[in-house]
């Protein structure tokens, strides 16, 4: 009678204990550094309404957008601390991690982001996804920007024009290199600190795609913007390893699940966002927008693309070779 008491009195408190345990949902903090009306920002907020609708006892997102919780000073380690579970950076700040990303920021290597999209199917990219797991870092998936632009103080038609001027750049080699090529220098700076620099003149130029310069309004102190299309701007959504396979197995796949329907809408929408944010810009009429003819952008193009080969050896032959492929002939 005795054991029958104490064995019905502890499977309840286990009960208990477990029903607690399970009703504790797993929480994924998703950071980043732009703002909520953009590819990335609509991105991060469809993620967590999918996770809601489908997973909501189970997994909880918080979505922290505008370098609010972290920046790109320190995003990346807090990831790897475990401080945060989710991020989006650019590809061009992974530069302490993989050399082999560098690929994405070689100017005029893809012709649009449809050719970017291509690449990003293929093996060799696939791969690059799972370069950084030695360092905790778990690539999900791309999510794609768009093209960049070039803005600047003075208008910008051929390379010899933005010779002496200062640029903002994300940390990358390859872009430091890009406006090497073209006599400007750079300062290598986060997204966050930009607009403030350009407004104290620390910085004359930058480069960023329609949908960045319109949110955080760089046309109020950037007069011109050329149109280049010289570059892509592109994310990898991550997370930290151990966390990822942390989560429990049936969890986990419907996260990915969802991750891969949104991230066909992310970059499926990018560039009809990035249209949209070109027109406010013109809309606006703060920034004259210089558009280039075909000579104009082989001038560009004939400057910049020295620093391909300058690169070829970090970023791996066989990953540039499989990138070249992917432009419509
Ligand atoms: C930048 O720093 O210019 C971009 O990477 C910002 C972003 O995340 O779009």
């Amino acid at each position: 009678m005795f054991k029958s008491v104490v064995t019905t009195a502890l499977s309840a408190v286990l009960l208990i204990c477990t029903s607690a345990f399970a009703a504790e949902p797993i929480v994924i903090k998703f950071s980043h550094v732009v703002a909520e009306d953009t590819p990335k920002g609509r991105g991060a907020q469809l993620f967590k309404e999918l996770v809601e609708q489908r997973l909501g006892d189970k997994v909880k997102v918080e979505v922290y957008p505008n370098s609010t919780l972290f920046g790109d000073e320190d995003e990346l380690q807090a990831l790897r601390d475990g401080k945060v579970q989710m991020l989006a950076p650019s590809l061009s700040k992974f530069d302490a991690y993989t050399k082999q990303l560098q690929v994405f920021d070689l100017p005029f290597l893809f012709d649009d982001l449809e050719a970017v999209k291509r690449f990003q199917k293929r093996e060799k990219s696939r791969e690059l996804l799972r370069s950084m797991a030695g360092h905790d870092i778990y690539g999900l998936a791309y999510w794609n920007n768009g093209m960049k632009q070039l803005s600047a103080t003075r208008a910008l038609k051929a390379p010899a024009d933005a010779k002496g001027l200062n640029f903002r750049i994300q940390p990358s080699p390859v872009l430091e290199a890009q406006f090497a090529q073209i006599g400007a220098t750079t300062s290598k700076m986060a997204f966050s600190e930009t607009l403030t620099a350009l407004q104290k003149g620390t910085v004359q130029g930058a480069e960023n795609p329609w949908s960045n310069l319109a949110s955080q309004k760089l046309d109020s102190v950037q007069p011109f913007i050329t149109e280049t299309n010289h570059g892509s701007l592109n994310y990898m959504l991550i997370s930290n390893s151990k966390f990822w396979i942390s989560i429990p197995y049936q969890v986990r796949t419907q996260l990915e699940a969802i991750i891969e329907e949104v991230s066909f809408k992310v970059n499926q929408d990018a560039e009809e966002l990035n249209r949209k944010s070109r027109e406010q810009l013109v809309a606006a009429g703060r920034a004259q927008i210089i558009t280039l003819t075909h000579e104009q952008r082989e001038a560009w193009r004939e400057a910049m693309r020295p620093v391909w080969q300058r690169f070829e050896a970090e970023i791996g032959a066989d990953v540039l070779r499989a990138a070249q492929t992917v432009n419509r002939l």
